[in-house]
């Protein structure tokens, strides 16, 4: 079933999202989105209310009065779902993106990824669109037959519900990413000539997998392959005194020295969350 969490997460994923895709307008014509874990185009099942809820509903319902390049595309996502629902990264790229652009979006839940497919469909129609694959099963299994693409810029969106930095059998899921996985994606970036730039997120640092040791274990396994860490993102606490030490959007870049603009992209988020929690109270 479709479903989003509606809490601090989201923010910082799509705003950070949002700001890379912007930036990217500069840098390529054609760009290629890559998304392992896509969720539907407009999620409408909130099954849990989080305790950061009240963040997301407040900006939700303040979309009107945003100036960031987040804010004015959700809000006109918004508007035209009817107002209900979150989208995902997919639908905030076209929205966003004004060039042309290929879609690979992987998803693992079937009624999820049918959805996605009627949604690219009627994308097909567009002259920006230029390809559109659904991979209904899990990002791994595609990944294994390589990802090629024909963009001048590879943006790809890893958005598990934790990256962690050790594998248990016992414990292993497939929403989450591994240390061998984190190894698959820098491979796969390092076979691709353009320019490329990953997101990943996590939001959590149970099981010893602090914000360090997983950035640690991302710096290792990017080496190799020509991916460098150009920033890390964090949410500020509730409390507003210091960056969360669970939530963590980390971006990558490969062939792209003019990534490095994106930075500081945790200072701007966090100024971002400063002044619209100011308007809460
Ligand atoms: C955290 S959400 C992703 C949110 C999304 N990227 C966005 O735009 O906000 C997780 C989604 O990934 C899907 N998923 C979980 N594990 C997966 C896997 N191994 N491969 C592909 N999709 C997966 C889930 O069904 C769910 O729709």
């Amino acid at each position: 079933m479709p479903v989003y969490r509606g809490n601090i997460g989201n923010l910082l994923q799509h705003w950070v999202f949002c700001e890379i895709v912007q930036v990217l307008h500069s840098h390529a014509e054609h760009l290629a989105f890559i998304d392992a874990y896509s969720m539907a185009p407009v999620a409408n099942e909130r099954p849990r209310i989080d305790d950061t809820a009240h963040i997301f509903d407040f900006a939700r319902a303040h979309l009107a009065d945003g100036t960031s390049s987040y804010e004015r595309a959700w809000h006109e996502l918004h508007l035209a779902s009817g107002g209900t629902g979150y989208p995902n990264s997919a639908n905030f790229l076209v929205t966003l993106w004004k060039k042309r652009y290929s879609l690979l979006l992987c998803e693992i839940d079937r009624v999820t990824a049918n959805e996605l497919q009627i949604w690219s469909d009627r994308l097909r129609s567009s002259t920006r669109c230029l390809s559109a694959e659904v991979f209904t099963g899990d990002w791994r299994l595609r990944f294994s037959d390589g990802v090629h693409s024909s963009g001048d810029v590879d943006l790809f969106s890893f958005d598990p519900y934790m990256v962690s930095s050790r594998k248990d059998a016992k414990t292993s899921k497939v929403a989450n990413i591994y240390p061998e996985d984190i190894d698959c994606l820098t491979a796969v970036a390092a076979t691709l000539p353009q320019a490329v730039i990953m997101q990943i997120s996590t939001y959590d640092s149970n099981d010893g997998n602090s914000q360090e040791r997983v950035v640690t274990m991302l710096h290792s396994s990017a080496v190799g392959s020509g991916l460098e860490i150009i920033d890390k993102v964090r949410p500020l606490r509730s409390d507003g005194q210091g960056p969360s030490g669970k939530m963590m959007s980390v971006i990558l870049a490969r062939n792209a020295p003019w990534a490095k603009s994106l930075a500081p992209l945790e200072y701007r988020f966090q100024r971002w969350q400063r002044g619209f929690a100011n308007g809460m109270e």
